[in-house]
């Protein structure tokens, strides 16, 4: 090899090795192998020089220094450009206080619903939530509402025009009681779960109504689950979300999927307020999911979330919930 290819392969290496030093001590590291003062490459290289004739020796001198100063600029540039992080923190002065940028708030449905999760997971009962388009097994047959049930009218669901599943029409789901028939077709008892979401109906819309609102279902199934279960576990919940020792009452209703049927009321301050349906699963339904009524008993529940939300917070209208006026919304 001659000096001045020895020179070459030398900065060639160096710079690559410079240029691939990832920090500052990976970057000691090259600067003792490429430009060490008692050993390393750079002595090596520098050897050419002592064995050249003195005709030779000034030019390659003079480019034996090119090299090695441009090693060294570039190892310099190097160590400044890893070094810049720290110059740069230093630089800022971070107790300068900043001005603080309003990112929005969850929405107070959606407090609301991770505070329910939350509790009822408490209580055991794990989240499984199901889809908001739903074929009528699920909305209406599996669940006991027979063909000619005032509930299935094309006028008080949302039937989905031009979609068809292989199961027949589809609509929006009018209760989450949908997902009860969908967890039992898939699981074995025992079963403790809710689902959260959102329920379409086209009412009218009004202070306490609307087309599209949200519901908790709560689903029990095993052996011995009874109506005590069902209280005992509302009147925790409701204790939990309201704080204080609330009272649940039960009056007599009707549900085709729960026999008996039960409104369920909350005692809040001097009055009685209606939170949802609840009941004993119907034998009929057990049996559309397979499961034997002599065997397993359960109990459901639906409650309307936007009602505890109203209570809890001294809400009066429900259409505030779905107007996005930041003057309400950043109130939570
Ligand atoms: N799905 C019923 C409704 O929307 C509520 C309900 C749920 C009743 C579960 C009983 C059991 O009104």
């Amino acid at each position: 090899m001659t000096p001045l290819e020895a020179f070459g392969a030398y900065e060639t290496a160096a710079l690559a090795a410079i240029g691939n030093a990832q920090g500052p001590s990976e970057l000691e590291a090259v600067r003792i192998e490429f430009l060490g003062k008692k050993q390393g490459r750079l002595k090596d290289v520098q050897a050419f020089l002592g064995k050249a004739s003195p005709e030779e020796r000034p030019a390659l001198g003079q480019r034996f220094n090119e090299v090695k100063d441009r090693v060294t600029s570039a190892f310099e540039a190097r160590q400044s450009a890893l070094a810049q992080p720290e110059t740069l923190a230093t630089a800022i002065d971070l107790t300068i206080p900043g001005t603080p940028v309003r990112i929005g708030r969850e929405h107070p449905i959606s407090q609301t619903i991770a505070e329910f999760k939350e509790i009822m997971g408490r209580f055991g009962f794990t989240v499984d939530d199901g889809p908001e388009i739903e074929d009528e097994r699920h909305n209406f047959d599996a669940l006991n509402i027979p063909f000619d049930h005032p509930a299935r009218d094309p006028l008080e669901n949302f039937y989905l025009a031009t979609a068809q599943s292989s199961a027949g029409p589809v609509l929006l789901r009018s209760q989450t009681s949908t997902v009860q028939i969908r967890v039992m077709e898939r699981t074995k008892p025992p079963i403790r779960i809710v689902s959260v979401g959102r329920v379409y109906r086209p009412d009218e819309v009004d202070a306490t109504h609307h087309a599209m609102f949200h519901q908790m279902e709560g689903l029990m199934v095993g052996k011995g689950v009874t109506m005590a279960s069902l209280k005992s576990v509302l009147r925790l919940f409701a204790t939990s979300y309201l704080g204080g020792d609330v009272n649940v009452r039960f009056r007599p209703s009707f549900f085709p999927f729960t026999e008996p049927s039960v409104e369920v009321d909350v005692k809040w301050k001097n009055g009685w307020l209606e939170l949802g349906g609840a009941g004993m699963i119907d034998p009929n339904v057990l049996d559309a999911v397979g499961y034997d009524p002599e065997e397993v008993t359960g109990f459901a529940f639906g409650l309307g979330i936007a009602r505890f939300c109203m209570l809890r917070h001294g809400i009066t209208d429900i259409r505030r919930f779905y107007e996005n006026d930041i003057r309400f919304l950043s109130q939570f």
